[in-house]
């Protein structure tokens, strides 16, 4: 991206994706499916689409060019990556689509029967050597690999929306997934400048995990009278959410104390019940006087030069992030009617 004065006036052209996978099908042209899609062919990946029907699938590729035109003009999609979005092949179905691509990327519905198919069908007629990924949020991993033929080339790689803008995405292995296509994934994930993290197959995986507990709470904070939706959000977005575009809990804590973090939730645990318990390691952590940076380790370790780096980071990006954040409208009466 370029900025010019706190202004995006444009962006770099991104197609410069050399090696792994020179050619990728999308099943499923969907939000997420015509996302990855565009995301893939801006990088230069050779891309093909179908969708449940061929004239679904004509529609999708049609919207999938229409909003990269839009993106172009508003200046978040070099000019360069529109004739390579334009270039999206489609195919009537799913055999046409795979069979001579490295990467199937799965965007079907969330629905357990539906997946088995199109995975049996995928798998079936892919290449042997072609990586078969999954960008199911829910379902888990280890039952979605039965469906696949050769499961050591399958894993779960799940985008989050929008994906075009969205840097993280969860790489979650099945048992029999090999070694070597989570790293190929890997590394074909940060070579196209996304932030993948490899997680394991519980429930909602980590991102899901995490955002829900935050939404139940949120939810009980309006229920309980303590605050609106509308005050809720600004809390959570103004002030520990305004951390979170660059530490997550851990980082976060350890800036805190982990001191301050027991003693805060032992307050929770007596107020609101037992889910504030506090963990045995945190507990632990604390008895050891491993109580974040300012000891020097915490959940993470820390030398003195790594301390006053993070530090100075911290309040440069929060500086940086105030900026661009300066404009940013309340939040809108709108959303009042609630349950
Ligand atoms: N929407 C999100 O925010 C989000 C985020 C992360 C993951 N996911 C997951 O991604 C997957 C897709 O979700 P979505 O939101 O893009 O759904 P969607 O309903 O927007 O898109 C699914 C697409 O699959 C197509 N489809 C249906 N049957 C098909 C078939 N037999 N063959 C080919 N295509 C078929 C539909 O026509 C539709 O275009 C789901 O597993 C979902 O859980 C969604």
């Amino acid at each position: 991206m370029l900025w010019i004065c706190g202004e995006l006036v444009g962006v770099e052209d991104q197609g410069t994706h050399r090696g792994w996978p020179e050619g990728a099908a999308i099943i499923g042209a969907g939000t997420m499916g015509l996302g990855v899609a565009e995301c893939l062919a801006a990088a230069g990946i050779a891309v093909r689409l179908t969708d449940a029907t061929p004239e679904l699938t004509r529609e999708a590729k049609a919207r999938l060019v229409d909003r990269a035109r839009g993106h172009a003009a508003a200046r978040l999609l070099a000019d360069e990556a529109i004739g390579r979005v334009e270039a999206v092949e489609t195919a009537d179905d799913v055999v046409g689509a795979v069979g001579d691509v490295d990467l199937v990327f799965e965007a079907v519905p969330e629905d357990i029967g539906l997946k088995e198919e199109i995975l049996g069908s995928c798998s079936g007629a892919a290449l042997q050597d072609t990586i078969i990924v999954s960008n199911t949020s829910s379902l888990p991993i280890e039952g979605l690999s039965e469906f696949v033929e050769d499961p050591g080339r399958f894993c779960g790689m799940h985008w989050f929306n929008p994906p075009e803008w969205t840097p993280g995405v969860e790489v979650i292995p099945a048992a029999a997934t090999e070694g070597e296509v989570v790293e190929r994934v890997v590394a074909f994930l940060r070579s196209i400048g996304k932030r993948p993290a490899v997680v394991g197959d519980g429930p909602g995986f980590v991102a899901n995990r995490i955002q829900n507990a935050l939404f139940l709470e949120a939810v009980r904070c309006v229920e309980e009278g303590l605050a609106s939706p509308q005050e809720v959000d600004e809390v959570v977005r103004s002030c520990f959410g305004f951390r979170l575009p660059f530490f997550g809990p851990f980082q976060i804590s350890d800036m805190a104390g982990l001191d301050v973090y027991e003693n805060v939730l032992d307050v929770l645990r007596d107020g609101l019940g037992e889910r504030f318990e506090a963990p045995e390691s945190l507990r632990r952590l604390v008895e050891q006087g491993r109580l974040g940076t300012k000891s020097g380790a915490g959940f993470l370790t820390y030398t003195d030069e790594e301390r006053q780096r993070l530090l100075l980071e911290r309040d440069r990006r929060y500086a940086a992030l105030n900026e661009l954040l300066k404009d940013l409208p309340p939040i809108g009466a709108g959303s009042e009617d609630g349950p």
